[in-house]
């Protein structure tokens, strides 16, 4: 972990140097012996407001890592940020409206994208372009030819690239597939998932309005389609709207059916999915996405099935998400605090098939997911959750999403030819159409 006395020493230095200015030297000169430069990984974010924030935190909590840029279309989120970081960390970034402009800055290793999902393809290739390593949040993207892109350029740019799906360096998740890897629950068979957030039913309606003071909206838009500004359709709450995200169904989704994938290292898109959704809550929000939902992935031995409610805050077993590993011998359900073994009765030999274990005090997986991160960008080794497995997770979101936009029931994908075999329809769904003078990234 970064000295974070140290930090904290350079801020209280610099207020007890009114009095007293012969201190002030004193941090440079530590912060040099700590970590030598060819060690520190000099750090920029694109999209600066909420999580993209928080996990660039996560790496300056870290002894080896220097904030030198950040991005924003938003001029007041840029700036309330960027304070922020020189108070808390000591560190001056170069600040920006344009990420393009910010990627021929020499200096950055590594970008954070914490931008809405429809801009994370474009702002992901073109950093791996610029040679840098990339931290892309979740879900990979928002449409599956954009993730099969931006899997193609971190091959073949050569960077690393790490989803943020921290759940993959979570230790209680780390435990639970040691566990069920171990045979301690049997073969596997099915997996429940859920999740019921209220969230999930989007914002108050509101007028389009004029664009805020200091607000790039058509930046913001990027190669979404043009309409007018509209508060509900913007931070944090774009994620309800096609054009920008896939709603709670895939916020949650790639989290929670990745755990589903990762206990039988299953790094393989769906073939089949079964799906039912529908908005059926009787609050006045708007969306487009759906507030509840139902998906199965069937395989021939074993069943991924994931029930989203929004606009609750309950669900089984005290959670209001959560995953139950089902196998022959016993149930983990587990969540990102806990996670609980319930064996089965062996009749035969009258006694349980497992001892039954009860794990509380799992934390917030953030920083272990950074660390992973910056370790191999040092190392350059594959992180925890790499592309393929953003990828994977993230087809599974969009194709149930898919089936449901359509009113199809049942898709069929080939994963090898990039389509659904049983629906044209759905097939017009899989690239998206970018707005002028956006285009898809051509990778070779
Ligand atoms: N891993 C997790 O657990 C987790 C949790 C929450 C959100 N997320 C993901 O993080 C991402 C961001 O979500 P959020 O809740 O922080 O959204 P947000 O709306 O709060 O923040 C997005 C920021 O990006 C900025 N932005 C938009 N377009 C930009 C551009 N072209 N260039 C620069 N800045 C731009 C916006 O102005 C805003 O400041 C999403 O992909 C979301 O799914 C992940």
């Amino acid at each position: 972990m970064k000295n974070l006395n140290r930090r904290n020493f350079i801020k209280k230095t610099s207020v007890a140097s009114a009095g007293i200015s012969a201190v002030t030297i004193l941090p440079s000169a530590v912060w040099g012996a700590k970590v030598a430069p060819s060690d520190q990984v000099n750090v920029a974010i694109i999209g600066c407001r909420n999580k993209g924030f928080g996990i660039l935190k996560n790496h300056l909590d870290f002894e080896e890592t220097n904030c030198v840029a950040m991005c924003d279309v938003d001029r007041n989120v840029l700036e309330e940020k960027a304070t922020e970081v020189r108070n808390t960390y000591g560190d001056s970034p170069k600040l920006y409206g344009d990420f393009r402009e910010m990627l021929n800055q020499t200096d950055i290793d590594v970008v954070i994208i914490g931008t809405p999902d429809h801009w994370h393809c474009l702002n992901t290739v073109y950093s791996l372009q610029a040679g840098k390593d990339v931290y892309v949040e979740k879900p990979m993207a928002n449409t599956i030819e954009e993730c099969n892109i931006m899997t193609r350029a971190a091959n073949y740019y050569n960077r690393v690239v790490q989803v943020g799906q921290q759940q993959r360096s979570n230790q209680i998740f780390i435990d639970v597939m040691k566990l069920i890897k171990s045979g301690k629950i049997g073969a596997l068979r099915k997996v429940n998932i859920w999740a019921n957030f209220n969230y999930g039913l989007g914002a108050d309606p509101a007028m389009d309005s004029q664009v805020p003071e200091g607000v790039d909206y058509n930046m913001w838009l990027g190669p979404a389609p043009k309409r007018p500004f509209n508060q509900n359709h913007f931070h944090g709450s774009w994620r309800h709207f096609w054009n920008y995200g896939g709603g709670m169904f895939s916020d949650w989704g790639v989290h929670l059916i990745d755990m589903g994938l990762w206990a039988k290292d299953q790094v393989k898109a769906p073939a089949k999915v079964m799906t039912f959704a529908t908005n059926n809550s009787s609050f006045n929000k708007k969306r487009d996405t759906f507030d509840t939902q139902t998906a199965i992935f069937p395989t021939k031995d074993y069943v991924i099935n994931y029930e989203m409610v929004a606009g609750v805050q309950e669900g089984p077993y005290d959670s209001m998400y959560g995953v139950s590993f089902i196998g022959d011998y016993g149930t983990i359900k587990a969540n990102r605090n806990r996670y609980r073994l319930i064996p089965e009765w062996d009749s035969k030999n009258e006694k349980h098939w497992a001892e039954s274990l009860e794990v509380e005090g799992g934390k917030d997986s953030h920083s272990e997911h950074v660390r992973n991160f910056i370790d191999c960008v040092k190392s350059r080794k594959t992180p925890a959750c790499p592309p393929e497995v953003g990828r994977v997770a993230a087809i599974h979101v969009h194709a149930a999403n898919i089936a449901a936009r359509i009113g199809e029931p049942c898709l069929n994908w080939d994963d090898k030819n990039n389509r659904f075999t049983n629906s044209e329809t759905a097939n017009s769904y899989i690239v998206p159409s970018y707005r002028a003078p956006w285009s898809l990234p051509k990778i070779d």
